[in-house]
């Protein structure tokens, strides 16, 4: 384990490589606890660079074995290597050389999951962000580019599947029971590209053939028996690729494209070129043992990672600080996919939900960062939701803002003028200047400054005048401190909405540069700390609608009048805002109910809510899937969140629960119908229109019960379910409802005996029994980790269990003792010595303890502290940790 406290890197001390790999001959001679690496690199030394200038590769934990320069054995003094780098003092003064190297790997000691490790007796690999050094020597940065050929000999019998990048070139016989595979890939790409796979897998086959005829062989490989589960994937695979060619004229460009679904790994998938590996939970997926939920995040995650084919792949980052260069166009990318693929309104207010959820908290915190980031010491700490979310919320930006013509015209310049090359955020955003001949310069600033701005709006109609004024005032506090806060572009899609919702014209505006892009919504461009807007020639009264379609990731403090928003929710034509009216509605009155709470009173819904909400429920125009959206009140942790400080996580609970009770009987009679009349009538089907049938009759159901307060429907419901969305719903609402009864009990048990066997979906199981809202979930969670199932090694367990706890349980995690705390540092120091990402990751959990009751926060601090103080601990953990505390 690495132990240091690892140095500051920063983005000003970036400088080019002095030499650069053209070409990198791998021979992996795999061993399940001895597999020797040969890399013989084509060195060339960048022009300019002093011929001899000592040369330092980048290694992690290797066992250096020799080297040779040129192909003569390098001494002692020519080569000096450790464990964690490898340094040729007088390089030859030649421009170019080989460099042949030799390590040792143990894949099976490797717990990491970073390198090449094991999972389900296969070896596989994962490199990015700098696993590749944990391989062999390398110059493992993003800005050498370089061919590989990947020469792979195993014993044939365990290990009959060689896979490497790019195209299959030959395979053969050695001979002992052992064979070989190689592979060519012509396109140069840095180390964190580089794949491996090879093991025992089952595989489903298919062709696509790109706009200009190329025929490509598709190949997802998953666990002998599974075939059937990986259709899906496969169908989304297709869909991406034609979706990219018709949406951004970009092709595939290889022969093979070929995915790997392994149950061992750290994040979500990786976008190797030409072999994906992906964890199997994104690949697998039948009615049976998948929900709707699962099948969309396949959906996306396997366009996600397709789409960065492009961007990543063929234009990739210039250094680690550029990472949303590619993750933020892809995240934007694989969200636009989903929206045409399923309903757009539908699509952006989750992707919204999420981006609150994550990001927002994140970017008011103690690990706030800017979306390109300035410094980092552990660069798998950036993998967030700023870089990923935020980021691809400027790209959106971007689009708003240069309409459809203008950002189809920055894109291709994009690819057109850095395809192969690895690119800088300054660069992409030339693209777009040029293109669009505009200036981007202030837009900017949204890489550059951490934090959510906030806007301030007030309205004022002038009936004689004509007149409606509209003040904006942004805001940015910075959540560092010392962080810049220059006033931001931040484009406000808008509309004066007239009676009953429909569009208001107006004759001019000043204040403000405003667009109107064919067929979009009309966008004032704010720019300075304070805007005072007139429109003139407006005949009636309007309301103000802004920030349609979440235009800005911002905030707005204070909400517009509760009298407009209420007007918003009944008449808006864009549905986002309807939906954000509706919410913002909701959410004041959860906050009030929990103040009630907190007083020592009974917790209600407002009349007018009721009536809300009892009209949307009713509201049969709207699809399914929007309505279950609009009928979910916000969760605990969002209203946490909004009340931002001196959080008590019961009363909140509490107060919620209060609500949600008042409103279900008060609809009761309306989610009685919706319940009957939206009873399965076709075959299970994981498309949208079925998707949003099960998603509202669940909600349904879910206040059923509440009114009720009884579990006998679900009861009922978990002994009809014909597929997984409906029976872990149902599970989750009697286990939620009803711990302690029979029912729940036996139901968990069913649960677990049918799914005994598939740890993804017993996955399932664990979450819904760590997040029951009670305080005794603690023991429960404990109890958990020594169930038959449960495994400390493995990231889905991890998070299904302890993540799930943390981030999805407040009442249990805050409980008031600080046992929720204890158990997540315990559990952590004990993850971190074998796999410290995933360590890592599991502590930003506690990154809002300053926002707790002060009981609670000493506790939260207590905790975070002797688990620094303990033994050492990774740089991983060391960096959140320090940073949370800081
Ligand atoms: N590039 C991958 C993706 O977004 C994720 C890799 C995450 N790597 C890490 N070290 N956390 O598709
Ligand atoms: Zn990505």
């Amino acid at each position: 384990m690495r132990t240091e406290t690892g140095q500051v890197i920063r983005l000003g001390d970036y400088r080019p490589s002095d030499y650069l790999i053209d070409k990198t001959d791998l021979v992996f001679r795999l061993d399940p606890t001895r597999t020797r690496v040969t890399a013989k690199l084509q060195m060339r030394r960048r022009a300019g660079v002093a011929p001899g200038t000592p040369l330092t590769l980048d290694g992690d934990g290797l066992t250096f074995v020799g080297a040779r320069i040129d192909g003569a054995d390098a001494g002692d003094n020519a080569v000096s290597a450790t464990a964690d780098a490898l340094v040729v003092n007088a390089p030859p003064a030649s421009e170019t050389f080989t460099l042949e190297i030799e390590t040792v790997v143990d894949p099976t000691a490797n717990t990491q999951l970073m390198g090449l490790y094991r999972t389900g007796g296969n070896y596989c690999t994962q490199c990015e962000a700098e696993g590749f050094r944990r391989i062999t020597y390398f110059l493992d940065r993003p800005d050498v580019l370089s061919v590989y050929a990947v020469r792979i000999e195993a014993d044939r019998k365990d290990v009959p599947l060689l896979l490497s990048n790019g195209n299959p070139v030959e395979n053969g016989d050695l001979g002992d029971g052992r064979h070989y595979a190689v592979w060519h890939d012509p396109h140069p790409k840095p180390s964190y590209l580089f794949a491996l796979f090879a093991g025992n897998l089952g595989v489903v086959e298919d062709e696509f053939t790109t706009a200009s005829g190329r025929l490509v062989t598709l190949k997802i490989y998953v666990e002998h028996g599974k075939e059937p589960r990986a259709a899906y994937a496969m169908d989304a695979l297709k869909r991406s690729m034609r979706w990219d060619e018709e949406r951004f004229g970009l092709e595939y460009d290889l022969d093979i494209f070929q995915i790997v679904a392994v149950s061992d790994f750290n994040m979500g998938a990786m976008e190797n070129k030409g072999l994906n590996i992906f964890n199997d939970k994104y690949v697998l997926a039948d009615p049976r043992t998948a929900t709707d939920q699962d099948y969309a995040s396949i959906e996306a995650i396997i366009a996600h990672e397709y789409f960065h084919n492009w961007t990543g792949n063929r234009i990739t980052c210039r250094d680690w600080f550029q990472l949303c260069l590619k993750e933020g166009l892809t995240v934007y990318r694989d969200q636009e996919f989903s929206a045409d693929m399923r309903s757009r309104p539908v699509k952006r207010i989750g992707d919204v939900r999420l981006l609150r959820a994550h990001q927002f908290p994140e970017d008011s915190g103690p690990l706030a960062h800017p979306v390109r980031p300035r410094t980092y010491r552990e660069i798998n700490n950036f993998y967030t939701a700023t870089v990923y979310e935020k980021g691809a919320e400027i790209v959106r930006m971007l689009r708003t803002l240069l309409g459809a013509k203008g950002f189809a015209a920055g894109m291709d310049l994009y690819f057109q003028r850095h395809d192969g090359e690895a690119a800088t955020i300054e660069q992409f955003l030339a693209c777009f200047a040029e293109a669009a001949q505009t200036d981007l310069t202030q837009f900017a600033l949204w890489y550059d400054q951490p934090g959510t701005p906030n806007l301030a709006i007030t309205t004022r109609y002038d009936r004689t005048a004509r007149t409606f004024a509209v003040t904006v005032n942004q805001s940015l506090k910075p959540p560092v401190a010392g962080t810049p806060n220059a006033p931001m572009v931040i484009p406000i899609a808008f509309a004066l909405a007239g009676k009953n919702g429909s569009t208001l014209d107006h004759d001019a505006v000043s204040g403000a540069r405003t667009m109107q892009h064919e067929g979009e919504d009309g966008v004032l461009v704010i720019t300075e700390p304070k805007h005072e807007i007139v429109f003139t020639g407006i005949a009636e009264e309007p309301v103000l609608s802004v920030l349609r379609g979440f235009s800005a990731p911002v905030t707005r403090v204070p909400q517009a009048p509760t009298r407009d928003r209420f007007f918003l929710a009944r008449h808006d034509s864009d549905p986002f805002s309807r939906w954000e009216a509706l919410n913002s509605l909701a959410m004041e009155d959860l906050i009030k109910a929990t103040r009630a709470v907190s007083a020592g009173d009974p917790a209600a819904a407002s009349d007018a809510l009721v009536d809300i909400f009892s009209a949307v429920a009713g509201d049969g125009t709207f699809d399914n899937a929007y309505r279950a959206l609009c009928l979910t009140l916000p969760a605990e942790t969002d209203i946490a969140r909004e009340i931002g400080r001196d959080i008590d996580p019961d009363a909140i609970n509490k107060a919620r629960r209060g609500v949600t009770e008042h409103l279900a009987k008060a609809c009761e009679r309306v989610f009685a119908r919706i319940y009957h009349e939206l009873q399965p009538r076709n075959a299970y089907d994981p498309g949208a229109e079925g998707a949003g049938r099960r998603a509202l009759r669940n909600v349904a159901l879910t206040m059923l019960c509440h009114a009720a307060r009884s579990t006998d429907l679900a009861e009922q419901a978990l002994a009809e379910a014909d597929n997984m969305t409906d029976r872990a719903h149902a599970l989750m609402v009697l286990t939620h409802l009803a711990p302690e009864s029979e029912a729940a009990a036996q139901a968990l048990e069913a649960f677990r005996t049918a799914f005994r066997a598939e740890p993804i979906v017993l996955d399932k199981w664990f979450t819904i029994q760590a997040t029951v809202p009670r305080a005794e979930t603690v023991e429960t969670v404990q109890a958990l980790t020594k169930a038959p199932g449960f495994s400390w090694d493995n990231p889905n367990r991890l998070r299904s269990l302890i993540g799930a706890f943390a981030t999805g349980n407040p009442v249990a995690f805050n409980r008031a003792d600080g046992k929720g705390y204890e158990l997540l540092c315990a559990a952590i120091r004990r993850i971190d010595a074998k796999n410290p990402q995933v360590a890592a990751r599991l502590m930003t959990a506690m990154r809002a303890w300053r926002n707790l009751e002060p009981g609670r926060r000493q506790r939260a601090k207590t905790a975070i502290e002797s688990l620094r103080r303990g033994d050492r601990v990774s740089r991983d953990l060391a960096d959140i940790i320090d940073r949370t505390l800081a």
